[in-house]
């Protein structure tokens, strides 16, 4: 019989952490929060070829990756099954038919074993990925969260809950870099396509600012950054002119990220939080990571910076949000669903 009331809770516990929320089928495998493994197989490059995710594609490939990725991350911690104290796996937001791969696979293992099972939020995964970089990290801390379907300026108040001080409020920061690129003609995932061609131009161009002016509350919009793309490339066009595509990039990622850095280095200083962190895919970006190193060191905040393969989808962080959960006892029962939308 499996029973959540009836789990202990032990220290340093083995988490084993799923992933696949979208084109990644992620597994890794924590003791409290060291990464004794972490491994990904990405549908990425077959999904490149449709300029975009299908969610049929991602599904199909999760189905066929889940059970290899997880015997690789406990091959590669050299632990066997029987070793787990906890497995966690997203259960939202994201691509249905996707989480439902991970997640089931997850319950199962979880119940195999009878042991507590957790479902893990993908947005709690990317900010606490930051304990993963600095496992004494401790809250309150101010996190930017930037990714393909999110992107708030949070306080995260204690392990478990957090505030949200910002949002967008239409598009997220990465979904604007993946519409941008296909209005260059960039590969997709769109993000590292428009940095690489941004670093060869200068933000010469005028764009709108991600900041919205004029609003009661903080917030940012990404769809007229976005539009404004758009139309720079039609009226040059029309024009018969010719646009410097890796000036436009670079205006484009000024835009959008300036905004987010300065922002979240303002709340910092008027909540009185002397930590950020940051998570989330567009946090991969490397002016986006320069600019808000430089704007903490200016302003005396610590920085946790969790590297880009921990910014991006990947399975130690949903483990290190699990962990946080697991230390709290809140164990999940067997007969929670996908969540396709989850909000903030
Ligand atoms: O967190 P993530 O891997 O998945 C979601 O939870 O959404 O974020 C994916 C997003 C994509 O929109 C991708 O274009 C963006 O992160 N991204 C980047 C970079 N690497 C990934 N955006 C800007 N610069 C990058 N280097
Ligand atoms: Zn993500």
């Amino acid at each position: 019989m499996y029973d959540i009331s009836k789990f202990e809770i032990k220290n340093e516990p083995i988490i084993l952490g799923i992933e696949s929320s979208c084109d990644e089928t992620a597994c890794a495998v924590l003791r409290g929060r060291k990464i004794l493994s972490d491994r990904i197989i990405s549908s990425a490059s077959e999904q490149a070829r449709y300029g975009g995710v299908v969610p049929e594609i991602a599904s199909r490939m999760h189905t066929e990756a889940v059970d290899e990725v997880c015997r690789l991350a406990l091959a590669d911690a050299g632990l066997s099954p029987r070793d787990v104290d906890c497995v966690a796996a997203t259960y939202g937001a994201g691509l249905l038919g996707a989480l439902l791969v991970g997640l089931s696979f997850a319950k199962a293992f979880a119940f195999a074993l009878n042991v507590p099972f957790i479902a893990v939020n993908h947005i709690r995964g990317h900010i606490s990925a930051a304990y993963l970089d600095k496992p004494d990290l401790k809250p309150p801390f101010i996190t930017l969260l930037a990714s393909g379907g999110h992107t708030a300026i949070l306080r995260t108040k204690t392990f478990t809950e957090f505030d949200v001080l910002a949002a967008t409020s239409d598009d997220a920061a990465g979904e604007a870099f993946d519409k941008c690129a296909r209005v260059l003609g960039l590969p997709y995932p769109g993000g590292p396509s428009v940095q690489r061609l941004a670093a060869q131009g200068s933000p010469v161009i005028k764009l709108p600012s991600a900041l919205v002016k004029n609003s009661e509350r903080l917030r940012f919009s990404y769809s007229g950054l976005k539009t404004a793309v758009l139309n720079t490339v039609h009226n040059a066009r029309q024009r018969g002119e010719q646009l410097n595509f890796a000036d436009l990039a670079a205006s484009f990622q000024c835009a959008a990220i300036d905004p987010l850095v300065k922002k979240t280095v303002e709340l910092a200083k008027k909540c009185g939080i002397g930590t950020v962190t940051a998570g989330g895919g567009v946090v991969a970006n490397d002016y986006l990571r320069e600019t808000l190193s430089a704007a903490c060191r200016r302003e005396g905040l610590t920085l946790v910076l969790p590297e880009k393969r921990y910014c991006t989808d990947n399975a130690a962080m949903i483990a290190s949000e699990g962990l946080n959960r697991y230390m709290a006892g809140d164990f999940s029962a067997l007969d929670v669903n996908a969540a396709a939308a989850i909000p903030l």
